[in-house]
């Protein structure tokens, strides 16, 4: 998208979607009137003017070509920065970068989305694109843990995607405070796999959260029969440069911003340590 990539292209916040008490979804527009041209799965380096720059996954769907949207949740410097922009500020955007969730290799076949927390941002590009190619795909089984419900981000679509046909939203939290009715699961999102019953090598699995449960669920996947090239995880490493030049993401012989942040198991057990 952008001629130098070390060079931001500056955008203007649109709007600011409260997700949760930690989280916020910013709607952005190019301010030279370009487009995030981007694939599912990838995703841009917004600065903040004189604090910093980080990583986001581009979270919304990839066929809006007006605006583009990344999901923030507040963990340090560069987020809370973000955190506290409104509409009309300009930040700095550079990207997309990276490798995107293999969308055309798994056409034909069932997927299974697999998120955790904030791993959902990079697969709701996935479940948009789905919706509008439903003939491309066949049924499709998204799974989402989070801590408890007040923690889970995109509620306010959950209805739609439950309306995508042959598309069911398996939802799971770690706990459920006592005030709050919760009608779904407790329990780890690995549990939630009880519910769907894969067509093995029909069926390609991504998924994105904390390395604890993408470790667990790859691992059950492997278990019941999935090829480690069938498995696809989303990783999240610490990123500078986001265009293989610093070395900051490096594992092995890969650099995530280059060579991921989507590898599939295969690619995994060839790296060192890589899930701890
Ligand atoms: C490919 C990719 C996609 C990402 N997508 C999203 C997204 O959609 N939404 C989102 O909120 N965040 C996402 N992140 C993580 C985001 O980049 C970090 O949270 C951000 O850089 C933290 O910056 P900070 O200055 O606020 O925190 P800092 O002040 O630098 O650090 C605060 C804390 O966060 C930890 N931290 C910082 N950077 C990372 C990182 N990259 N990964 C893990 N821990 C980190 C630090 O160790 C520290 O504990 C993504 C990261 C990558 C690499
Ligand atoms: S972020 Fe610089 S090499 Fe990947």
């Amino acid at each position: 998208m952008l001629e130098n990539p070390y060079i931001p292209v500056f955008a203007k916040v649109v709007s600011v979607r409260n997700e949760n008490s930690t989280t916020k979804t910013f709607t952005l527009r190019m301010v030279n009137g370009g487009a995030m041209r981007f694939r599912p799965g990838q995703f841009d380096i917004v600065s903040c003017f004189g604090v910093g720059e980080s990583a986001f996954s581009i979270c919304s769907s990839p066929e809006e070509k007006d605006v583009f949207e990344n999901t923030v949740r507040r963990v340090g410097r560069v987020t809370t920065a973000l955190f506290n922009t409104k509409p009309g500020d300009v930040l700095g955007v550079r990207g997309p970068y990276g490798k995107p969730w293999p969308l055309e290799k798994a056409a034909g076949n069932d997927l299974i989305l697999i998120a955790g927390g904030m791993g959902l941002a990079p697969l709701r590009p996935v479940i948009h694109y789905v919706a509008r190619h439903r003939d491309l795909y066949g049924s499709v089984d998204i799974l989402y843990g989070a801590r408890t419900p007040g923690d889970m981000i995109y509620t306010y679509e959950f209805d739609s995607w439950r309306n995508i046909p042959n598309t069911r939203l398996y939802l799971t939290v770690d706990y459920v405070p006592p005030d709050v009715s919760w009608e779904h699961d407790v329990g780890v999102v690995t549990e939630l796999l009880r519910y769907v019953k894969p067509r093995m090598r029909y069926t390609t699995v991504f998924i994105c959260g904390p390395e604890v449960m993408m470790k667990f669920a790859s691992q059950m996947l492997l278990r019941i029969g999935f090829y480690p090239s069938e498995v696809y995880l989303s990783l999240e490493r610490r990123m500078k440069c986001g265009v293989g030049k610093c070395g900051h993401c490096q594992i092995g012989y890969k650099y995530v911003c280059k060579d991921g942040p989507v590898f599939n198991m295969e690619e995994i057990g060839l790296l060192p340590d890589v899930i701890e």
